[in-house]
């Protein structure tokens, strides 16, 4: 018999079938003030609105520095802060629709931030702190920054390209700016300047309230525009997926450079009030179960590479900790494997709920619910109100079990509004008629559960992080040594994928290991220190095609000993 898990005993989402014949969308806006009159902007919703109520002397934020010390704030202080920090960009020159980017740690001042720069009508764009300055400047000069709040060390970091970034007029560092450029003023001094009063701005649904940068197989990252709209869809997961109540204590590990991180680790559980833990330092197993256990977390939102990581530091270690309060796991990013829910399961007594959706999506679109019963290895079904599909490339629907593009009817209410300044882009995602196309294979079961197959393009994912072959051969033909590279996604049982590059060198440079790991570091630094080619195979050639592109399916097909399939237009 097929292996299932059975549901749990409750869940905010009673009935899967039902919600799917019941559910309209109108029936979410009345959990918004919005609905009553009130102003429509995502900061207000995600945080005044409970200052104004019972929460706001509820604990919205706990932030665990690196060292463990936390600092705690309350809706009511998020929203004097955040009005403050709003207010006070307002007076720094910043206007409705600029794109001011956040590059900082996990840290308050993060999510003040995210929050203070949505509250005023601007587009945050959030950077992670692992990026390294090439992939600062990419992003900062595409959406023509305005603004970037950042900390003293990754100020440092970024001073190459400073002069390049030809919209940016300030940087708010958090700290001292003694010996900064002098478009550098103080976190404190703009929070000092503004107003704890300040009003939200009223924004419009198709308003963006953020961009995130995500990378595809061809070109740089591109910023993907996520509405003020996206609220009613990005509420009701929080509550069906991430099954959120009252009490919850949640913690999602993203970092809230990616999608993940904002809209379920800010957006989502603010709108339902739930206290979340943010932690600034990095993967450290014991680190990890101690958390859960210190703030009793009830929800926990990872990725499989965690998890996979979990795994290996042996069962023992999971015996050292108590996690009688946490409820379920969420997992999202990259695919699940059957042994690691089966291992949960057996160690800790918990239920891993497998979550599919991307940055483009806003919000959850395939997912597992408390009360449905897990195939382990399946992406679950579709959240009620959105219809998701398998189909071939005229649009038509696969019959159960058969391959096929995973693909989702446009309209749902979190889907991005667009692509910065790139339309072309953001139409390829709808050639197929009547689809949004993602990128993804999979095939559906009988039953309608989602099976995850593979990316139907170049796109890489390491340890959950997407990444686009083409940043990467572009960050490694800068180096002096590079003259050409092919870079692939090579399976790795921990990573999901691993980053290999293939390199043709310049004259008068030879292969080393030496040259390899100057290599390495030169990506991590530039790039991003997840970037990094973990394996480099020095070649003579790489495959190409007549004009010049270089075949990486059959660079691929090569490293894993598969057939290199047609190679009529190969060039040599
Ligand atoms: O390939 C799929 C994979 O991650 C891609 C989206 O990446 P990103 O925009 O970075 O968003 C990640 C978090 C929302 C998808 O096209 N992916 C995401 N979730 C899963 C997954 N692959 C397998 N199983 C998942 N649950």
């Amino acid at each position: 018999m097929e292996e299932t898990i059975p549901p749990m005993e409750s869940g905010n989402l009673h009935d899967y079938e039902v919600a799917c014949k019941e559910f309209a969308w109108a029936s979410v806006d009345k959990e918004f003030d919005w609905s009553k009159g009130s102003i429509y902007n995502v900061a207000y919703e995600a945080i005044d609105r409970h200052a104004k109520n019972w929460r706001r002397n509820k604990i919205a934020l706990y932030s665990v520095r690196a060292d463990g010390v936390v600092d705690k704030h309350t809706f009511g202080e998020m929203s004097e802060l955040t009005s403050r920090f709003a207010s006070g960009l307002l007076k720094l020159g910043a206007k409705k629709g600029d794109r001011i980017f956040v590059y900082l740690d996990r840290t308050p001042e993060l999510y003040i931030s995210m929050i203070g720069v949505t509250k005023m009508g601007g587009i945050v764009g959030p950077l992670f702190s692992a990026l390294g300055h090439d992939a600062v400047k990419d992003r900062a000069l595409d959406a023509g920054a305005n603004i970037i709040i950042t900390s003293p060390y990754l100020y440092e970091r970024i001073i190459p390209v400073l002069d390049d970034l030809i919209d940016l007029k300030k940087i708010v560092i958090v700290g001292d700016t003694e010996g900064m450029c002098d478009r550098c003023v103080k976190f404190e001094d703009v929070l000092a300047s503004g107003d704890p009063e300040y009003q939200a701005e009223n924004m419009a649904p198709t308003d963006p309230y953020i961009i995130h940068y995500t990378s595809g197989s061809t070109g740089k990252p591109k910023g993907v525009l996520l509405g003020h709209r996206a609220m009613p869809q990005q509420l009701i997961t929080s509550k069906w997926v991430l099954d959120l109540r009252e009490d919850d204590t949640y913690w999602c590990t993203a970092d809230p450079g990616w999608v993940t991180g904002t809209s379920y680790g800010i957006f989502g559980p603010w709108y339902l009030g739930t206290s979340i833990v943010s932690y600034e330092g990095r993967f450290d197993a014991r680190t990890w179960y101690s958390l859960l256990e210190r703030f009793k977390i009830t929800v926990w939102y990872t990725a499989p590479t965690a998890l996979r990581m979990l795994m290996r530091a042996g069962d023992e270690l999971v015996k050292e900790f108590n996690f009688s309060k946490l409820r379920h796991v969420c997992s999202v990013g990259e695919p699940l494997n059957a042994e690691v829910i089966r291992w949960a399961m057996r160690t800790m007594n918990k239920r891993i709920h497998d979550t599919w959706w991307q940055t483009e999506t806003g919000a959850h679109i395939i997912c597992n619910y408390p009360a449905m019963t897990i195939r382990p290895g399946s992406m679950g079904r579709p959240i009620p109100g959105v219809i998701a599909g398998v189909v071939d490339e005229e649009g038509n629907e696969a019959p159960p079990g058969t391959e096929g593009y995973l693909a989702i009817r446009p309209g749902w209410p979190s889907m991005m509004l667009g692509v910065w300044r790139n339309t072309p882009k953001f139409r390829e995602y709808f050639e197929v008629p009547g689809w949004y196309i993602s990128g993804d294979l999979a095939y559906r079961d009988e039953d309608g559960y989602f099976w995850f197959l593979g990316r139907a393009d170049d796109v890489i994912k390491t340890s959950g992080e997407r990444l686009g072959p083409f940043e990467v051969e572009s960050a490694l033909i800068e180096h002096y040594a590079v003259a050409e590279a092919g870079v692939i996604g090579k399976p790795d049982e921990l990573r999901g994928e691993i980053v290999k590059a293939f390199i043709t060198l310049r004259p008068g440079n030879e292969p080393s290991e030496d040259l390899k790991e100057d290599i390495t570091k030169f990506v991590k630094t530039r790039l991003a220190y997840y970037a990094y080619p973990r394996e480099i195979d020095f070649v003579d050639s790489l495959p190409k095609t007549r004009s010049g592109k270089i075949m990486r399916r059959v660079l691929k097909a090569k490293e894993l000993g598969q057939p290199v399939g047609d190679l009529s237009t190969l060039d040599d």
